[in-house]
């Protein structure tokens, strides 16, 4: 393009995360409590806005866009949306994608695979009944599995997203990569992030993935893999399954360097950086007198201060978390 984004370290911005809402059917421990306080309708985007930020990211050189959440697929008309970002493929664009928690996707496969989407992120931290439901605070397992399913039917690549929690999920790793390996999908485990307040302790199940990683070696032969996505997960090959895992580290092991992405809130602030504290409204450039203009400048701005890196410490017991803002807020 001809003003592409470049921050002040010389990275290329091109992948945006857009959170789609905050809300979210589910309420995992890790990420939010309970009774958690969403924000109000009225300062959410219309999916008209988002699209117009959209395309003008698209014009100064974004390639992918994922849409995230809260959970993207709890939204209203989101569909809409996907249809006209996927007109954009080929066009601009080289991805178009959604990080899910799979509860609605039996219902919306078809329609996103025919927007042109190939590749979903599905979130599921257990295959075991009770502990979906401990974990989620909701029923929800089957819905899960048979959105998985419908995806995988309707030809969509399907990766898995595992947060590793001690003392939870732990034990249950290698067979949950063994069932995502047998059926061909990649899987990918993630370090529990200090983001907002949670009911519990998050240090509690904090479980550093170079400790997974040996437990793993000693079972299996792991072999670093070049493959890449365009996100934050370095991959593995698992000989024995033929299959990918992937490691997301950002507290063991930081990958900010090579950062390509920003994202955009469900009301239309812009974080430069999942770590930032700084925003930059794009919501009132939107709605403002002269739109282009003024999301241009905003998009100058998010340039300038996006930092070098996040700096994550997992929060020790009664301490706040590290950011006040949920994930769910800024889509991860
Ligand atoms: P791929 O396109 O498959 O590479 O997706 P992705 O890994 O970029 O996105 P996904 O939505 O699957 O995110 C997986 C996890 O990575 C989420 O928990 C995100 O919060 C986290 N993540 C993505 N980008 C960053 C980042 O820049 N910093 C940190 N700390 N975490 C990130
Ligand atoms: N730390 C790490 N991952 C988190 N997610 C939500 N909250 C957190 C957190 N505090 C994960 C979800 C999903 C992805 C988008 O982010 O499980 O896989
Ligand atoms: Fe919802 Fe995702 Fe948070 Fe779970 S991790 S409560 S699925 S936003």
């Amino acid at each position: 393009p001809a003003n592409p984004l470049v921050d002040g370290f010389g990275r290329h911005i091109t992948y945006l995360r857009l959170s789609l809402t905050d809300r979210c059917d589910l309420r995992c421990t890790y990420c939010m409590p309970e009774r958690m306080q969403f924000l109000p309708r009225a300062e959410v985007l219309s999916l008209e806005e988002a699209h117009q930020i959209a395309l003008a990211f698209i014009e100064r050189g974004v390639r992918k866009i994922r849409l995230t959440g809260g959970e993207p697929l709890v939204r209203r008309d989101m569909i809409d949306l996907v249809r006209a970002l996927g007109r954009k493929i080929g066009d601009g664009l080289d991805e178009l994608t959604l990080t899910t928690n799979g509860t609605r996707l039996a219902e919306f496969a078809g329609d996103l695979a025919d927007a042109g989407v190939r590749r979903v992120n599905v979130s599921l931290d257990t295959l075991d009944l009770d502990q979906f439901q401990q974990l989620s605070r909701r029923d929800r397992l089957d819905d899960v599995l048979s959105g998985i399913a419908a995806a995988r039917t309707a030809g969509l690549k399907v990766k898995l997203n595992t947060v590793a929690l001690k003392g939870i999920n732990e034990q249950q790793i290698p067979e949950m990569i063994d069932w995502a390996h047998a059926l061909g999908m990649d899987m990918t485990l993630i370090e529990v992030m200090p983001l907002g307040e949670v009911d519990g302790e998050r240090i509690d199940h904090y479980l550093p993935l170079d400790a997974v990683r040996q437990d793993l070696e000693s079972r299996w032969t792991l072999t670093p893999s070049g493959y890449r996505t365009g996100g934050p997960s370095r991959y593995v090959t698992v000989e024995e399954t033929g299959g990918r895992l992937g490691f997301i580290t950002p507290l063991t092991g930081n990958f900010c360097e090579g950062c390509n992405r920003v994202r955009l809130t469900a009301t239309g602030q812009l974080y430069a950086c999942l770590g930032g504290r700084e925003q930059v409204d794009l919501r009132a450039a939107v709605r403002s007198d002269d739109p282009d203009a003024q999301i241009a400048q905003a998009l100058d701005t998010a340039m300038a201060i996006k930092p070098e890196r996040h700096h994550f410490a997992i929060s020790q017991a009664g301490e706040a978390p590290a950011l006040e803002r949920h994930m769910s807020v800024t889509g991860g």
